[in-house]
Formats: structure tokens, sequence, C-alpha cells
């Protein structure tokens, strides 16, 4: 078996995306319903083996556009945990096996830190709490916190402080990609520029949930940025059509975007309109709620 930890990092789509205006710190209030769902990544950290000047030796990624520096999140997150501690550690290599797309509005590169925080710290002498590894993850970026934890929550703040939402039954997604990533910073100033009222009520949100209520949940899906993401890529619309008309019941761009994200009346509604779209787009389909970043059975440590 090899020697490494490896945890699996779940990608989001917000249900509903309340944004408030912009903050001194350069940040917007939200209002969020976040879903984890089944779309995945995998997290590998290995003992480097050789000395290095800094803990993280090495980072890879199976996936382009992921910087392989000291700038990814991954990257940041073991240092941040190595630090908080004040163990001295080994050094690592990260691998990053990348299953949600990059800057696609899903989290990815959120979750993948938050599995990174998981993994090392299941490697520590005196594992840090659940409370602090959260308060790590808030530094390290606004949807780090959820990626952590989860299921269905609202985040309020910058998206950082989280209550759990009651959410029955389980939704059935088709996902479309885009080749090419959007900037989240570029999303949210384009919405600065936008004349708009602010929808911060998710309510009709929160009682389709509590119904398992899927019609319902796709009549009140809501996200404030996306016209901004369709001002940036007027081609979403059309995704978000054709989603529509191969069945979807609803589709919205998730979060930020580029990628749309299709409510589908089933597992297989959501298979159809993957296929649909798959003969243009990349797709996946993917159920949620889904854990949050989770270590992985058989992952064996030794230094
Ligand atoms: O927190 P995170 O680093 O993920 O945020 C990335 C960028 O998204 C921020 O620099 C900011 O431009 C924008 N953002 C925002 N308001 C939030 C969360 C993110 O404006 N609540």
């Amino acid at each position: 078996m090899s020697n490494s930890i490896r945890a699996r990092a779940h990608a989001k789509v917000n249900l509903h995306l309340g944004v408030g205006p912009l903050r001194n710190d350069g940040y917007h209030d939200l209002v969020s319903v976040f879903q984890s769902l089944s779309l995945s990544s995998i997290v590998e950290i290995t003992p480097a083996g050789t000395p290095s000047a800094s803990l993280v030796a090495g980072l890879r990624a199976d996936a382009p556009g992921v910087p392989e520096d000291a700038s990814n999140l991954a990257w940041k997150a073991a240092e941040a945990l190595a630090q908080r501690s004040g163990e001295t550690l080994e050094p690592i290599t990260i691998a990053l096996h990348k299953g949600i797309p990059v800057a696609g509005g899903m989290a990815g590169g959120s979750a993948d830190a938050a599995a990174t925080l998981k993994a090392l710290n299941a490697t520590l002498q005196r594992p840090l709490s659940q409370n602090v590894l959260l308060d790590i993850a808030a530094e390290l970026g606004s949807d780090v916190p959820f990626t952590l934890l989860g299921e269905t929550r609202v985040g309020t703040g910058r998206g950082e402080a989280l209550a759990p939402l009651l959410s029955r039954g389980e939704y059935h997604w088709a996902l479309a990609f885009a080749k090419q990533g959007l900037s989240t910073p570029e999303v949210f100033a384009k919405l600065d520029t936008m004349d708009r009222e602010p929808h911060l009520s998710y309510e009709a949100v929160a009682q389709a949930l509590l119904k398992a209520d899927a019609n319902a949940l796709a009549a009140a899906l809501h996200n404030d940025l996306q016209a901004a993401a369709l001002s940036l890529r007027p081609e979403l619309r059309k995704v978000i059509a054709m989603g529509e008309r191969a069945g979807a019941l609803r589709g919205i761009v998730s979060g930020s975007g580029p990628t749309c994200a299709f409510l589908c009346a089933d597992a297989d509604a959501a298979q159809e309109v993957a296929a649909e779209l798959g003969v243009y787009y990349r797709t996946a389909t993917a159920t949620g709620p889904a854990p949050g970043a989770t270590v992985l059975e058989g992952s064996t440590w030794s230094i």
C-alpha cells in the first residue's frame, strides 16, 4: 500500500445566492444556501522524503490552469494548518486529482484546501478540533468553511458564517462545464457596475428543501451573480436554454460561473440532460447533498 493520505473534496452549488452591497474590505455580504455535490476531486498528501526549505516540497495537479506553487490554496492550507498546530512536520508533496472544474464556480480550489486541512490534520500527533479547522478555513477563503462541512447550509457574512439548513430528499443535477473559467473577483466587480436589487430571502428554497420537492426547489433557485456572469459570458444563456429544453426542471449559473447547473426530476433525467449537452460541452451528473471533505479509508501514513 502506498504511503499517502488521501481526502475527497466535494463541489458545491448555490441553491440561493443573494449578494449585498460591496463592503469596505472588498467583499460583499452574502446570503447563500450551499449544497455539497457528489462531484469531487481527490487530494493526496505524501511524505516528500527529501529535505525541503518549506513544508510543501512540491504540488502537482492533473488539470491545466491550476497554480502549482505557494499561491495554490491547498498549499496555503497545509502551511496554515502546520503553523496553527505548532508541530514540526516533515516535508510533504501534494497531488490534486481534479474532478471539479477549475475556476468553474463550484468551489473546486476551496474544496482542495478543505480536503488538505482534513488530510494533514489526520497526520498530526494532536489533531486540531473541527472548530479550529473552521477558523483556519475562513482565513483561507470564503467558501473553504462550507467545503469542510458539506451537506446543505446557509452562509452569511462573506459566506463563511455557516448554519445548517434542514434538507430532505436527494437532488439530481446535470452539470455543463465551460472550457475557460471565469474569475470570481471579475464577476463580483461586474455585478457592482449593474443596477440591481439584492435578493436576500431564501425562504422559498428552505420550504422546498423541507418538503423534498424538486419542482418547488427548481422554481426557487436564485443566483444574484448570474446576471454578471451572463453579461461576461452571453453564450451561457444558450447553455441554460438547451439544458431546459433537454428536460431539466431549471438551469442556473453555479456561483460565479461559468459552470451551468441543471436541477432534474430524477437520475434518468439528469443523464439525459448531460448526454444532450454533452454533444457540445463537457458534462457530468451529480447528486446532492453530499458530505464535506472526507479522509479516505485505506490511507496510510508513516514517516
Ligand atoms: O474569499 P475568496 O478569496 O474566495 O474570494 C475571492 C474573491 O471573490 C474576493 O477577492 C472578492 O473579490 C470576491 N468575493 C466577494 N464577496 C464575498 C466572497 C468573495 O466580493 N463574500
